[in-house]
């Protein structure tokens, strides 16, 4: 992380709090169902039960542009994410995660760290929900692709489908994350990092299976979920309208 970028970032985030508002009465919330694994607790918890802004998300974002891009697309490399479409719960418990020092993030640790109460949490993840999922994301480009797509999506079909869905588009209520349009080295680097342990956030019942999978087995479904679409949820669009 550069200190133009940090710097940069935190001068946009006094911005973004210096029009801060008070939350919205009401509550909407998320209902979690069959979420035996890690029950959602204090700051996570209040942030899944409170309704969020998109306004006010979309002020916040300022804090996050700087590395996750206006579009909230990530960068192909793999190095950032794509965070646009995910669900909102899943955004939420990331976030948490990661404040919470559940997940290790040094990269975004600190601008994580600055934000007040959960309501922002909620009012991040309705503005990023809402933004479509750009098409043009990083795939995996080996000569071999067509052939490890298909081993990928025969892995994928009968251990990962139930879970993330037959298009990537996992479940919000059961905190399951999007996967279409995530790029193709993010996924491979996350799920090198679950089946060894080093993210140590993840779902047992996922780490169950993914910790008997091979280096080869894992570049096969990266470049497989990296394949994937969701119809209707994705854009050309490289910057959101508010
Ligand atoms: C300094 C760069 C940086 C900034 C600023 C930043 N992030 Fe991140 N973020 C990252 C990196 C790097 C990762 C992936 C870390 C890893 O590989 O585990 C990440 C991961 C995430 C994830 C998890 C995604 C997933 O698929 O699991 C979410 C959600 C997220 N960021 C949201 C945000 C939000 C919201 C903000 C603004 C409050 C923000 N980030 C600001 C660098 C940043
Ligand atoms: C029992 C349900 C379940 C199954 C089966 C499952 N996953 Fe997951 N997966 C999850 C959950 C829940 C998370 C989010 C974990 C967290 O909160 O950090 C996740 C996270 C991921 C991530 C990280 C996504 C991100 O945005 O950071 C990838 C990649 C992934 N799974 C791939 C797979 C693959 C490939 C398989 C099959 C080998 C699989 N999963 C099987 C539930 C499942």
């Amino acid at each position: 992380m550069n200190k133009r970028v940090l710097g940069f970032s935190l001068a946009l985030l006094v911005a973004a709090l210096a029009q801060a508002e008070p939350p919205a009465a009401g509550s909407a919330g998320i209902e979690i169902r069959d979420y035996p694994w890690q029950a959602p607790t204090g700051e996570k918890s209040e942030a899944l039960e409170s309704r969020g802004n998109r306004k006010r998300g979309a002020r916040l974002y300022a804090l996050c542009r700087g590395c996750h891009l206006p579009s909230a697309g990530g960068r192909p490399d793999g190095s950032i994410p794509q965070i646009a479409g995910q669900h909102d719960s899943v955004l939420i418990k990331q976030m948490a995660d990661i404040r919470a020092g559940l997940r290790d993030n040094p990269t975004m640790f600190p601008f994580a760290a600055v934000m007040s109460d959960p309501q922002e949490l909620a009012d991040l993840a309705a503005y990023l929900e809402g933004l479509c999922i750009p098409v043009d994301h990083g795939r995996y480009e080996g000569e071999d692709a067509a052939r490890q797509v298909a081993n990928g999506r025969a892995l994928y079909d009968k251990e990962c489908r139930a879970c993330h869905g037959a298009s990537g588009e996992g479940s919000r209520h059961r905190l399951y994350p999007v996967i279409a349009g995530q790029h193709y080295k993010y996924l491979l680097r996350q799920m090198t990092e679950i089946r060894d342990g080093r993210r140590r956030n993840a779902n047992p019942a996922m780490v169950a299976i993914i910790s008997q999978y091979s280096d080869e087995q894992l570049l096969a479904i990266s470049a497989y979920q990296a394949s994937l679409s969701m119809p209707g949820k994705m854009c050309k669009a490289t910057a959101p309208s508010r």
